[in-house]
This record gives structure tokens, sequence and C-alpha cells, in this order.
């Protein structure tokens, strides 16, 4: 006999596993179907977290070498072990992975280790570890994303690596060449350049970060670029040559030939929507041509029953993101008003330093024809980031010129991926700069930064 749910929910990403806790807290039978061997997705596994962690103790020995000293810290013989590094991120993985689990339990969210093929409008088979056929009210893809791959630039998993690749380097690549300056390509060329690498990044825009706000462009190039990152802009992939010892790397400049040698390549040109094994074909599904799943305001496929959320549909490919989707997703199903705001979905780039934002670029106001007042502040005019010596970065916020309503914020600083929130839960709540710069923010803290850029709006910040 076939196991009956409420819902069930292929993929145990963010927006799968997220989307199967709130749809049990809503009383619904569920189940959660996860390939992969463990839960948490692209995120957890391979993506977000381990990246993270090894940010974090890359930043930690790259601000050793050169940081500390203006702090008063002096040492010798400063070194890392690569083993360890990686110890540290596998164990953090571990435990969040493991929580997933438990969480699953916790909730008496029955878990399916196998891949979920949709045979029917409410029929899923699992073929894996477990081997099941099972039946569902309501079905939530949440198959999620992969790394792109160029077909000159094969992966081998081992020279010529993915994201994934980028994450497990046995030791630090001599020469490390990053197709594609985007948030991948910058976040883990800036680990391997702090511990020694020489990374060029190579972008066929004309620029890295071609989508953020131009004044944050310029900081980022001047940040990273002391960070020893070199950077290629208006170049585009063209092919690659493996030698015994080392790659060439072929590419092309406004007509001309570029060739660089290197010994380790990351390809970061962008992630595709999953939908391999899913089986859309039979439900009558089709996916777009950039392959992700057509839904409508309530996640519904063209399929009644079946719903969709995360990367696998339209919109930015973040975990946090694909979070709101899920539990929105969810209280729709469950007949209550679920509901993402996109416009406050804050993205945050992990180098030091951090970039974040949300909502419209000054370039995007102009563009729509919206007229703006602007207010920058910078951090070296603030004396907690004096005292941490991490001066460098500003806060903008862009308001509405009629309203005063905040319609963007754009940081590059220490701790931007914290300061955000603020902003965020701003443009959620529909404040206006003026909102921001009458409360009252602690002294001394980074977060005075966004009330000064407040102020500014109105042209009377008090430390400029
Ligand atoms: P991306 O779309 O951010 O950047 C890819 C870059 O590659 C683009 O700037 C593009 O112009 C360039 N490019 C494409 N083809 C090229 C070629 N042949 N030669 C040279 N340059 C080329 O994609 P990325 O960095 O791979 O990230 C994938 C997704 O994962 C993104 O949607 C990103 O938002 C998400 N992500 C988010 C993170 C975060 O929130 N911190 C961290 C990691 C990934």
């Amino acid at each position: 006999m076939t196991d009956t749910y409420d819902v069930a929910v292929i993929g145990g990403g963010p927006a799968g596993y997220v989307a199967a806790i709130r749809s049990a807290q809503l009383g619904m039978k569920t189940a959660v179907i996860e390939s992969r061997g463990t839960l948490g997705g692209t995120c957890l596994n391979v993506g977000c977290i381990p990246s993270k962690a090894l940010l974090q103790s890359s930043e930690v020995f790259h601000q050793a070498k050169h940081k500390v000293e203006g702090l008063g810290i002096t040492y010798e013989n400063l070194s890392f072990d690569i083993k360890k590094i990686h110890a540290h991120k596998d164990k953090v993985v571990k435990e969040l992975v493991d929580g997933v689990a438990y969480l699953m339990k916790k909730n008496k969210i029955k878990y399916f280790n196998g891949l979920g093929t949709l045979l029917g409008s409410q029929k899923i088979a699992i073929k894996g570890e477990d081997n099941a056929e099972i039946s569902a009210k309501h079905i939530v893809i949440a198959t999620g994303s992969a790394p792109i791959e160029i077909p000159t630039a094969k992966f081998d998993h081992k020279d010529v690596v993915d994201s994934t690749g980028a994450l497990n380097f046995a030791k630090v690549p001599k020469h490390l060449v990053v197709i594609g300056g985007g948030v991948i390509g910058l976040e883990l060329g800036s680990v391997w350049a702090r511990l020694g690498a020489k990374v060029s990044v190579i972008e066929a825009a004309d620029t890295i970060l071609p989508m953020m706000d131009k004044d944050v462009i310029r900081t980022m190039k001047k940040t990273l670029g002391k960070e020893g990152l070199e950077f290629h802009e208006k170049t585009m992939f063209k092919s690659l040559e493996k030698k015994p010892r080392s790659i060439k790397v072929v590419c092309e400049k406004a007509g001309e030939t570029i060739e660089l040698s290197c010994d380790k390549m990351l390809v970061a040109v962008g992630r595709r929507a999953y939908t391999d094994g899913l089986g859309l074909e039979n439900v009558g599904l089709v996916a777009e041509k950039n392959g992700k799943i057509k839904v409508d305001h309530k996640f519904q496929t063209a399929v009644p029953g079946i719903y969709a959320v995360g990367d696998v549909i339209d919109g930015p490919m973040l975990a946090h993101k694909a979070e709101e989707e899920g539990v929105a997703c969810m209280e729709l199903i469950a007949g209550k008003a679920g509901h993402v705001n996109y416009n406050a979905v804050p993205n945050v780039v992990y180098t030091w330093p951090e970039v974040a934002s949300v909502g419209l670029t000054e370039q995007e106001c102009k563009s729509n024809g919206m007229e703006v007042n602007i207010g920058k502040f910078p951090f070296t005019a603030n004396g907690r980031a004096k005292c941490m010596a991490e001066t460098d970065g500003f806060v903008k916020i862009i308001a509405d010129k009629r309203t005063d309503s905040i319609v963007g914020a754009h940081i590059v600083g220490p701790s931007a991926s914290e300061l955000i929130g603020e902003l965020a839960v701003g443009v959620e709540f529909s404040a206006s700069a003026e909102d921001i710069a009458r409360s009252v923010h602690a002294h001394p803290t980074l977060a005075e930064v966004v009330k000064e850029a407040a102020l500014g709006v109105d042209k009377r910040s008090l430390h400029s």
C-alpha cells in the first residue's frame, strides 16, 4: 500500500526542508525526499556554509598577517594548516546537516533518502537508499540548482572545478584562474588569495559584480585589489589547454587573445535550475528556456496541486529567498496569507569588506525615471570602525524624493551582512530615511554609519 501525505516536498535544501517544517507546523502530514544522502541542499553541504567557514579561517589569517600589527599585536611564525581549515569546515557542515535531520524528526516529517520522480500530479516514485511509491495531495518541487558547465571548460573536478571543487583544494593553488567575476568567483577567489594564491578573475561583462551599484563596484575593486585579486574585465573565456603541469587559459579582450597559465581553474559563470531525473514530462510540465519552472503568485505550476519554490523558479538564487518561498507556499496551501516581498530581499557578498544591498541601485532608479535623494556616509568617519582598523567602505541609502521611503540601500564595509538587516526591515515596513535617521543607534557601533547615511538623505549627517 502506498503511503499518503498532505504534502510531499522534493528536495531537502533551504527551500525544501524549511517548507517541510512549516507544513508540519501547520498540521499537515509531510514527507521530504532528498537524493544527496544528507539534508541541507547546496547551501549547507557545498555552498553558503562551507564557503563561509573557509572565508572565516582565511580572513582571520589575512587579518593576523596584514592588520593586527596596527592594533598593537605582534607574533612570530604565523602559519596555517590547510587540513585543519578543511576539518573545521567539514565539522560545521556536519553539525548543521545533522541538525536538519533532527528537525525533521522533531517535526515528525518523514525523510526519504532517494531520488524523487513525479509519476503523476499526486504520485512520486523514490529510488535510492529508500525505495517507495508515495502519494500526496500537494507536491512541492524544491530541487534547486547546479553549476553551469562551459562546453570548452568541462569540469574534471580536480584542476578545472566548480564551486564544490574550489571548497576542497588539498593545497593552496599557485595560480587560480577564476572564470566569472560574480559572487562565487569573488568569494572563493578571496579565500585562496588570502591563503597565498595568485588569483586572476576573468569577467566577460564591463565590470565584476555587474548587477551591483556602481559606487559599490568601484570600492570593491580597490579593496579586493589590495587583497591580491587581479581583474580582467570585458574579457571572454574561450578555451583551455591542459599541459603536463599547468593549464593554458585562452581568453579574448577587444579582439585580442590573452593567455594565462595556471594550476587550478574555477568556473563560476552562474547556476542552472536543476530538474534532472524529476520526471517533469510525466506530469506534462515543461521547463522554461532557462530550465526554470514557471509558477504563479501562489507558487502553483501549470499542474494543479504541484508547486515549486527556491532556485528552481525565477528570481535570485539565494538561500533566504528560497526559505521564505518555502514558508509562504505552505501557508498558501494551508489557506493562509503567505507572501514574499521580493523588494526586501537582501543580497550579500561575503568578501572582506563585505558587500550587502537591498532594493534598487542608483542606476536602476535613474533608468526607471524615479527621482531620488541619496545619503552616503563613509566608515572612515566612524569611531568603532577606526578602533577596529576597518575603515574601507560606506553606507549609501536611496530614498524616493516624493515620499522619503527607502527604495535601496548599499553597504560596503565591515559586517555589512549584519548591518543590512536594519535596512531590509526598513524596506519591509516602508520606512522613510527619516525613520532611520531619528532612531537611536548605540554608540560606538558600526550601525551609526547607517544612521548617518539616513541623515545624509536630508543633507544633515552630523559627523562629516
Ligand atoms: P553570477 O551570475 O553571480 O556571476 C557569473 C559571472 O560570470 C557573471 O558576471 C558573468 O558575466 C560572467 N561570465 C559568464 N560567462 C563568462 C565567460 N565565458 N567568460 C567570462 N565571464 C563570464 O554566478 P555565480 O557567481 O556562479 O553564482 C551563481 C549563483 O549563486 C548566483 O545567483 C548567486 O547569487 C548565488 N550565490 C550567492 C551567494 C551569496 O548570496 N553570497 C554565494 C554564492 C552563490
